[in-house]
C-alpha cells in the first residue's frame, strides 16, 4: 500500500500535527526562492535569497586553514592513520580534545573574559537538538517558556513540537528597542498562572535573532534575579556570540555568573551554543549545551545519543579550534567582514529614508517599513510581503512569523551573498522606494489639485513633463502591484 502524505491514518498525533511549523511565512519565503533563485548570469530577475542566517562571508579563511593542515581530516593521505581510532569512536562525551576545543573557542568569542569547563560541554545535532535536549529535560508535556518577541521562529518546532512544551511570549516593542522589562516578564509570567501554566523558564538569545542587539549588563542582572525569585530556569541563546561587531560590550550569562556569583543558584543557568553562526558551519551540525546544573549535564549527555556530533567532525573542529592563531585571527576578520556588510547596508538604506533597529551583531538586521503598509495590520504586512517577494523580488521574512507584536518590522539577512548580489538588491529596494515617493508626490498634487479646484475652477496644476510621461507611461510604476498593494 502506498502512504502519501495526506495518508496520516496510521501515524502518531506528533507526526501528523503542524509543529514542525513549516507552514509559516518564513518558510513559504524559502519556498519562493527555491521556486525561481537569483543568479547573476542564468537568473538576473531571480528572488534573492535574504532570509537565511548565514556567515558566509569568511570562509576563505577556513579553507586556508583547511589546506595548510591536510592532517586534521582522515580522508587524506597525512590524517587516514587516524582513521581507525575516529572511525570506532563512539562515546557519547566526545572525543576529549573536541570538548577542549569548544570550550576554548566558547572563551575566546567572548575575549577570555569567563572560562568554560571542558566536562560541561555536551553535544547535540546543532542549536536546534540542543534546544530541544535542554526542553526534554527541563519540562514536562503543557509546561512553558517564556520568550521575549521577536524570536527566532525555529523555536516553535525545536522546543515544543516533539516534547509538547508550551511558550508564552513577551511582548516587546520598538518604544523601547524592544528591549525585555520586568513589568513585561512579571505580566507574562502572571498570565501564564491565571490560566494555570506552569512555566518553568525563560529562554533568551543572546545576542537576538531576528533584532542583531544584546543585552546590557544590567538587563541580564534583571532576567537572572527574576528567574532566581520565581526558581524557574534562564535559557541564553548564544549561538551569535561571536558576530557582534563591537566585541568589547557583549556581556555573556557566564560572565555575570563569574561576576556576581551569589546573584542566583547556578542550577538553573544554562547555554545554547553551535558553531553554524560563528564559523558558518550549520552543515556541519556541531551544537552545544553548556549546563551550570550537573544533573542537567548528565542526563543531557545521555540524551544526546539521539544527535550526536560525527567523530570525523570532532576531529575535524578539535584541531582548527584549538589553533589559538587562527581561531583569534578568524573572529577578529569575520566582526570586521560582517560590521562592513551590515553598515554598508543600513547606510544604504538610511540614504533613501528605510531606517532599521540600531544593531551590532547577529547576520541580518531589522527593517523598519512601518510607513510602507496600507494599515497597520498584519494582514497588510503579509500583503506587503508577498509583494516583496513576487515584485521587488526579495526573500525577506516578515515580522509576524518572528511573532512581532507590532505590523511593519521585517528581518533582513545580509551575510549570506556576494557583493554583486547585494548591490543588485539595493538597487532593487532603491527602485522600490523611488517608485513609491513619487506616486506619493502625485496624490499629494492630486489633492491639492483638488482643494484648490473648489475655490478656483481655473488654476491650472502642472506636472512636470518627466512626471506627465510617468504616468502616462504604458510602464507606468503605477501600474506596478507593488504599488497596488499599499495604495
Ligand atoms: C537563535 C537561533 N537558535 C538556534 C538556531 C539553530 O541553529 P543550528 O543550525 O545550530 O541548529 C538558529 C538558526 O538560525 C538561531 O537563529
Amino acid at each position: 500500500m502506498e502512504v502519501g502524505l495526506s495518508d496520516t491514518r496510521f501515524l502518531s498525533k506528533i507526526a501528523t500535527s503542524d509543529g514542525h511549523g513549516e507552514n509559516s511565512p518564513y518558510f513559504d519565503g524559502w519556498k519562493a526562492y527555491d521556486a525561481n533563485p537569483y543568479h547573476h548570469q542564468n537568473n538576473p530577475s531571480g528572488v534573492i535569497q535574504m532570509g537565511l542566517a548565514e556567515n558566509q562571508l569568511s570562509f576563505d579563511l577556513i579553507q586556508e586553514w583547511i589546506a595548510n593542515h591536510p592532517e586534521a581530516s582522515i580522508c587524506t593521505p597525512q590524517g587516514v592513520f587516524d582513521l581507525k581510532e575516529i572511525a570506532l569512536f563512539q562515546d557519547y562525551h566526545g572525543l576529549p580534545e573536541f570538548r577542549y576545543s569548544i570550550a576554548n573557542f566558547m572563551s575566546r568569542v567572548r575575549g577570555t573574559r569567563v572560562k568554560f569547563d571542558p566536562s560541561r560541554i555536551v553535544m547535540s545535532g546543532g542549536a536546534t537538538g540542543a534546544h530541544e535536549t535542554l526542553a526534554f529535560c527541563l519540562a514536562n508535556h503543557g509546561e512553558a517558556f517564556l520568550v521575549p518577541t521577536p524570536y527566532y521562529p525555529g523555536f516553535d518546532r525545536d522546543l515544543k513540537w516533539r516534547t509538547g512544551v508550551e511558550l508564552i511570549p513577551i511582548d516587546c516593542e520598538s518604544s523601547n528597542n524592544f528591549m525585555v522589562t520586568l513589568e513585561a516578564l512579571e505580566y507574562s509570567y502572571n498570565k501564564a498562572k491565571e490560566s494555570n501554566i506552569k512555566v518553568k523558564g525563560l529562554l533568551i538569545t543572546n545576542p537576538s535573532n531576528p533584532l542583531g542587539t544584546f543585552f546590557d549588563k544590567e538587563t541580564l542582572k534583571t532576567l537572572v534575579t527574576f528567574i532566581n525569585d520565581k526558581n524557574i530556569h534562564l535559557v541564553c541563546d548564544e549561538i551569535y556570540s561571536g558576530t557582534v561587531t563591537n566585541e568589547n560590550k557583549f556581556v555573556s550569562i557566564a560572565e555575570i555568573l563569574e561576576e556576581f556569583p551569589t546573584i542566583c543558584d547556578h542550577n538553573l543557568i544554562h547555554i545554547v551554543y553551535s558553531l553554524s553562526k560563528d564559523m558558518g558551519f550549520p552543515g556541519f551540525r556541531v551544537g552545544i549545551i553548556y549546563s551550570y546544573n550537573d544533573t542537567v549535564v548528565n542526563i543531557a549527555r545521555k540524551m544526546s545519543s539521539f544527535g550526536l556530533v560525527s567523530t570525523q567532525t570532532q576531529h575535524m573542529i578539535a584541531s582548527m579550534l584549538s589553533d589559538n592563531e587562527f581561531v583569534d585571527n578568524f573572529i577578529r576578520e569575520s566582526r570586521i567582514r560582517l560590521a562592513h556588510r551590515h553598515d554598508m547596508f543600513t547606510n544604504e538604506l538610511a540614504q533613501v529614508g528605510i531606517g532599521c533597529l540600531e544593531s551590532n551583531a547577529g547576520l541580518f538586521f531589522w527593517m523598519d517599513l512601518r510607513r510602507f503598509l496600507k494599515e497597520p495590520t498584519f494582514e497588510s504586512e503579509m500583503i506587503f510581503w508577498r509583494t516583496i517577494i513576487s515584485e521587488i523580488k526579495l526573500n525577506v521574512s516578515p515580522g509576524s512569523s518572528f511573532h512581532c507584536k507590532e505590523p511593519g518590522w521585517f528581518r533582513v539577512c545580509f551575510a549570506n551573498m556576494d557583493d554583486v548580489t547585494v548591490m543588485v538588491a539595493l538597487e532593487r529596494i532603491k527602485s522600490f522606494v523611488h517608485q513609491t515617493r513619487m506616486l506619493d508626490e502625485i496624490k499629494t498634487l492630486g489633492k491639492i489639485k483638488t482643494k484648490k479646484q473648489c475655490w478656483q475652477n481655473n488654476l491650472q496644476l502642472k506636472l512636470s513633463s518627466r512626471r506627465l510621461e510617468d504616468i502616462m507611461s504604458p510602464h507606468s510604476p503605477l501600474k506596478s502591484p507593488m504599488l497596488q498593494a499599499q495604495y
